[in-house]
């Protein structure tokens, strides 16, 4: 702590240091990321409560040579909120949380810095609106709107990148700008999908929908006891997202040494059975619960405790993490995932898991999006795919790396023609640059560099990862 330099105080917003608390605490917990596996030492830090803050910590930042970076909810897999890298001067966009929705127009201006279940809860409060959204209540909405966004509503309402109709940003020169299809639009472009190479956004307004109150949760249980049999299920699931899944149907395979099978259905519990029952039978999936739930407990059926995120946030896990976006799995890349799973995941006694997300196909708003409209480049994805390998206690090994990067590997060698997209929302801190910028943005990546030239030709906002890094 002590070679830490909090020096912005000329700036006069310090990091609030209450008097209820050890102002060490504070600071602390302000640098203590979501993975604690992947920690960075600041330059400075600023906590802005007003756009003028902020305009000047990033001229402050500009001026004296320090690369400077947005935080929001600290939920970057790789800490990309903490600069992903030593020495940065972090803008913590914690006071930017503000909830303000207008009924009639059904639309909202959502601070960056809200936490996922206290902005649910605020529009719910606010005649009963919602937006789509990820699922964990600590994430915040500046690092998931800017780069995906995806949860129970996508595949009827898209991402929350999908349904952001402005944003308000600070350049890297200090200027504040709209950007909306209207004003500045190549920079609305890059912002959906990269956001943070491009400034600090300091407001969202979103398209909201009434939020639905009659949804069917459902949880299946599934114990594949073969390579074969994983792959059996793996097949029945990828051919029903592409090609039957409906938009009112989200959901999700966990596979883990427990392996669950989740998700809502915005519709009737008959009309549910008619879609599902085939589907689990194809898979090889017998008993579970289904019931039918309000918004509110829709969305705490999937976030893992309370939506309302209050106090020090204070929640955090160690792991390592990577992604895959495949438009299709062949049957041998299939094969060589139950391999694998099989040969050394099953018997893997950390805690390890694989999420198949249903991501696309023909039924999905994501994938109707057009290509060029904004810069995600996973529109085709049938799979948003997340591995994790977490430990419960203690610090991970990185001789534990190659287990997932051998899992990822024995896939895509299976596809070697194959460009697979990932997913920055999944952070994976074993990539290179290239790889990164190759596997984030696909084919958008030419003429991201070409906006990052035109917003921020010296490289204010940079980071490992990011967009001309
Ligand atoms: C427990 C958990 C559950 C998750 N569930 C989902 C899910 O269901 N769906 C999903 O899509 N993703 C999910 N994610 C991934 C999540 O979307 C990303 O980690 C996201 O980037 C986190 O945003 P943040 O603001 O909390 O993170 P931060 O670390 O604060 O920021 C992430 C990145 O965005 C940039 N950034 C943040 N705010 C701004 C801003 N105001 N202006 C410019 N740049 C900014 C940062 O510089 C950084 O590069 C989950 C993550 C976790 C840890
Ligand atoms: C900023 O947010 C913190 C809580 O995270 C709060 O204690 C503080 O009063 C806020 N500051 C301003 C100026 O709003
Ligand atoms: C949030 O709302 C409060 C109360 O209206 C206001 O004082 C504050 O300036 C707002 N914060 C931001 C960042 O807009
Ligand atoms: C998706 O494609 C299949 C054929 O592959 C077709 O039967 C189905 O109706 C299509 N669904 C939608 C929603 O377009
Ligand atoms: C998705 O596939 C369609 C054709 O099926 C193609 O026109 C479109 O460009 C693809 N989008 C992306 C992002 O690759
Ligand atoms: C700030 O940058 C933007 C985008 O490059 C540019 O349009 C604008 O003229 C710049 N403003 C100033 C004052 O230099």
């Amino acid at each position: 702590m002590g070679s830490l330099a909090f020096f912005i105080a000329s700036l006069g917003f310090l990091l609030p240091l209450v008097s209820n608390a050890n102002p060490l605490d504070k600071r602390a917990a302000a640098l203590k990321p979501f993975n604690l596996r992947v920690t960075f030492k600041p330059a400075a830090y600023a906590v802005p409560s007003t756009i003028q803050h902020v305009q000047d910590a990033v001229a402050c930042g500009a001026s004296n040579g320090v690369t400077v970076t947005a935080k929001s909810g600290g939920h970057s897999y790789g800490s990309h909120g903490l600069g992903g890298e030593d020495g940065h001067l972090i803008i913590d966009m914690r006071n930017f949380s503000n909830v303000t929705v207008d009924q009639t127009a059904q639309t909202a201006n959502i601070g960056p810095g809200g936490r996922l279940g206290n902005v649910a809860t605020a529009l719910y409060n606010q005649g009963k609106q919602a937006i789509s959204h990820g699922t964990c209540p600590g994430v915040g909405v500046g690092g998931l709107t800017l780069h995906g966004g995806y949860g129970l509503s996508s595949r009827g309402r898209g991402l929350t990148l999908d349904n952001v109709l402005e944003a308000t940003v600070v350049l890297a020169n200090s200027t504040v700008v709209t950007a909306s299809t209207t004003q500045n639009p190549d920079l609305f472009w890059a912002l959906r999908g990269a956001g943070a190479a491009f400034g600090v956004v300091t407001n969202f307004k979103f398209k909201t929908f009434t939020a639905p109150e009659n949804n069917i949760v459902f949880q299946y249980f599934f114990s594949p006891s073969s390579a074969s049999q994983l792959a059996t299920a793996l097949t029945a699931l990828q051919d029903f997202t592409r090609n039957s899944q409906p938009p009112e149907l989200n959901m999700r395979l966990f596979l883990s040494s427990f392996t669950t099978f989740s998700g809502v259905y915005y519709g009737s519990r008959s009309d549910f059975d008619k879609i599902m029952n085939p589907l689990l039978s194809k898979m090889g999936i017998g008993s579970g619960t289904v019931s039918t739930n309000s918004w509110l407990n829709t969305l705490t059926s999937f976030s893992n405790g309370p939506l309302a995120q209050t106090g020090t946030y204070d929640t955090h896990e160690t792991f390592f993490s990577k992604s895959l976006m495949p438009e299709y799995m062949s049957p041998e890349a299939i094969t060589a995932l139950s391999n694998y799973w099989n040969a050394n995941a099953r018997s893997n006694s950390r805690q390890w898991y694989l999420l198949f997300d249903c991501h696309g196909g023909n039924g999905s708003a994501i994938t109707k999006v057009s290509a060029d409209s904004t810069s995600y480049a996973h529109r085709n994805a049938t799979f948003k795919m997340q591995f994790y390998d977490r430990v419960a206690s203690g610090n991970y090994d990185p001789s534990w790396m190659p287990f997932l990067n051998g899992w990822v590997k024995s896939i895509t060698d299976a596809m070697p023609s194959v460009n697979f997209g990932m997913y920055i929302n999944y952070a994976d801190t074993s990539l290179t640059k290239d790889e990164a910028h190759t596997h984030y943005w696909k084919d958008n990546y030419k003429k991201l560099v070409d906006v990052k030239m035109q917003y921020d030709p010296k490289r204010v906002f940079e980071g490992p990862q990011i967009v001309g890094s």
